[in-house]
């Protein structure tokens, strides 16, 4: 088979970017299309709509993940799966998650334009809810499609109260039926998404693609530091005891630990302080904080230092701590035979490749659970991310979606596929 005819229409891509990216909260900075906001919701409309146009069966499942299916030739009882999320972070950019719904649009496409019939049944996915949103989880649609949610996860409360479950009822959904989910059987028999890298390493080498190694796993956790209220013209330093200059040694201290690792990070993203007033001594700092590594081992033990290193500030300071775990990823390594599919594809294509770890989460990692599972990376300009400069060309991405629309083929074609 000539897997040349599969390289995308550019100008389709393109077209297609520039629409979706559209749809944004007037009302935030950059390209934000968070979970549940109208734009979000508009947007999801567009991709159906996109997907029927580009000939796909659509449905939205239980979950809420919109999936367009390409029928194959019946010969196989499961499906082959690829895409990605709309949704974007508060202030995001154009590209984390759009380009793998629409590479995989386009390549269902290619398909049928080039007359290529699949054996398997082809889905083409929208997850709901890939980033991390205000109930403190992230990958709502990837997460049910594979069982991996309990009432827990949907009684997780925004700050004004309202449950996970409570919101998404209000859009329509279902969380009874979400938490059946779990005894769905599998639809899935191999799954690939495309993705931008987010990070600098594919443009500073020069090289096409990364074919993912592991996905990091995530530890969140939000940290309360309880002081005391006290006049700051009259409390003495000594007597004091300050919630937020305890929280500062705090991030300190979680940048020291981000720092002893291979490919391994720490942040504190976020930070709210009580009662936020110039001439009083801050009595609460909540901050959240988030630990990442492919490595479980390093993540095992920077949770633990974590605790203990907030416990040894607060007690030196006098002041109280509670900690509250958020939810955890465990790393994921993605499947090798699917590493080496894409990269034997990309040679014969003729494009240059390198391994890569992802530091981001993705639905992979989640779908990775029920399915042999593989991520293709394209370059990110300068490697920024979750931020609005995010930018990768036209002509980088459709090499992304020429590689995946290759490996979908050559998934559908191996015998234990
Ligand atoms: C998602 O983009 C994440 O890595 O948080
Ligand atoms: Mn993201
Ligand atoms: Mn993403």
């Amino acid at each position: 088979m000539d897997l040349d005819q599969l390289r995308p229409d550019s100008e389709r891509l393109a077209a297609g970017i520039d629409e979706l990216s559209s749809f944004i909260e007037s009302d935030h900075e950059g390209w934000t299309r968070r979970v549940l906001s109208e734009p979000y919701l508009d947007s999801r409309d567009w991709v159906r709509n996109r997907m029927r146009a580009a000939g796909l069966d659509v449905h939205v499942d239980v979950a809420g993940n919109t999936i367009g299916v390409l029928p194959g030739s019946g010969s196989r009882s499961r499906a082959i799966g690829t895409g990605s999320h709309t949704d974007t972070v508060g202030g995001g950019g154009r590209f984390d998650g759009i380009v793998g719904v629409l590479g995989a649009i386009e390549t269902a496409e290619r398909l049928q334009e080039t007359g290529i019939r699949l054996q398997h049944d082809l889905m083409v996915i929208d997850f709901l809810g890939e980033e991390p949103n205000e109930f403190g989880v992230s990958c709502i649609g990837s997460r049910t499609m594979t069982g991996a949610v309990s009432r827990a996860f949907f009684a997780k409360q925004r700050p004004d109260g309202t449950s996970l479950g409570d919101e998404l009822t209000r859009a329509g959904y279902s969380p009874a039926a979400m938490l059946d989910e779990a005894g769905a059987p599998n639809r899935l028999d191999g799954f690939v998404e495309l993705h931008i890298e987010q990070g600098p390493v594919l443009e500073r080498e020069g090289v096409q693609l990364g074919v993912v190694t592991a996905i990091a796993g995530i530890e969140r956790v939000l940290a309360s530091f309880l002081g005391r209220p006290d006049h700051a013209g009259t409390a003495a330093m000594r007597d004091r005891k300050d919630a937020l200059v305890a929280a500062a040694e705090a991030i300190l201290a979680v940048e020291q630990i981000g720092c002893s690792g291979e490919h391994s990070v720490a942040t504190v993203g976020s930070i709210d302080v009580q009662p936020g007033a110039l001439n009083v001594v801050p009595s609460l700092a909540r901050l959240w904080a988030e630990l990442r590594s492919p490595d479980p081992g390093w993540l095992g033990l920077a949770r633990r230092q974590v605790a203990e290193r907030f416990q040894t500030i607060a007690a030196e300071r006098g002041i109280g701590l509670d900690l509250e775990w958020l939810n955890d990823q465990d790393p994921v390594p993605t499947a090798p035979a699917v590493q080496d599919l894409i990269a034997q594809t990309a040679d014969s294509l003729g494009y240059t490749w390198r391994s890569i770890p992802s530091g981001a989460g993705h639905d992979a990692a989640h779908i990775a659970a029920v399915a042999p599972t593989g991520m293709v990376f394209v370059p990110s300009l300068d490697g920024r991310s979750h931020c609005p400069e995010e930018f990768t060309e036209t002509a980088e991405i459709a090499v992304g979606v020429h590689a995946l629309a290759a490996t979908l083929v050559a998934l559908d074609g191996r015998p234990s596929a």
